[in-house]
């Protein structure tokens, strides 16, 4: 009986190290949904750059809801993957997402500067508004939306970057409402996104 009752308690508290080692990884590398509880307050203030090079602000996620992106142009597939499926959602919406504002957030500041932004983003759509700005500034602003992204060398001298590959969805009122995963199907993303703009 006692042996049972050891080897019950020695499962029990493999599986607790088990589940504490799962959310310890997943706080400092997840991006995933788990990440950030639905609902939360996310107007984080920020001063950055928009790819007009007009200084922009927390107040342009204010008032309508948003899909926010985070990425680099440099990306070889997730970034211009995920701006050509934002751009064909936003398209087949029409005027159901029309409330919806996009937003491309670069976590490559030092290459990505608001030119480079806008010819990038301008290629896939009209819809969707790049971000950029002081290195420091956009790292308080991935802090604050607990976005990871790391600077990966390559063997040529150059980087690329690894980064949490989900749309973000918020609200008008600036509540985290969920995300879009990378590889989403159109359907579930749509949905998403008609919910989103219905608020
Ligand atoms: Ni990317």
């Amino acid at each position: 009986m006692r042996t049972v009752r050891i080897i019950s308690w020695a499962a029990v508290s493999l599986l607790i190290a088990a589940i504490a080692g799962a959310l310890i990884y997943q706080s400092i590398f997840g991006g995933s949904d788990r990440s950030m509880i639905a609902d939360t307050k996310m107007g984080a203030p920020f001063e950055l750059i928009d790819h007009n090079g007009e200084v922009i602000t927390e107040k342009a996620l204010e008032g309508q809801p948003s899909a926010v992106f985070f990425g680099f142009t440099h990306c070889p597939e997730v970034c211009p993957t995920t701006l050509y499926e934002m751009a064909t959602w936003f398209d087949a919406l029409g005027e159901e997402g029309k409330n919806i504002r996009a937003f491309f957030i670069t976590v490559d500041p030092e290459r990505d500067t608001p030119d480079v932004m806008k010819s990038y983003v301008e290629n896939f759509t009209d819809r969707i508004t790049g971000i950029t700005g002081d290195p420091e500034k956009v790292e308080q602003l991935k802090k604050a939306w607990r976005v990871y992204s790391k600077r990966v060398p390559l063997e040529d001298g150059d980087y690329t970057m690894d980064h949490t590959a989900s749309v973000m969805l918020v609200d008008a009122e600036g509540r985290f409402k969920g995300t879009i995963a990378y590889g989403e199907s159109a359907d579930t993303a749509m949905e998403k996104l008609r919910r989103l703009a219905k608020g």
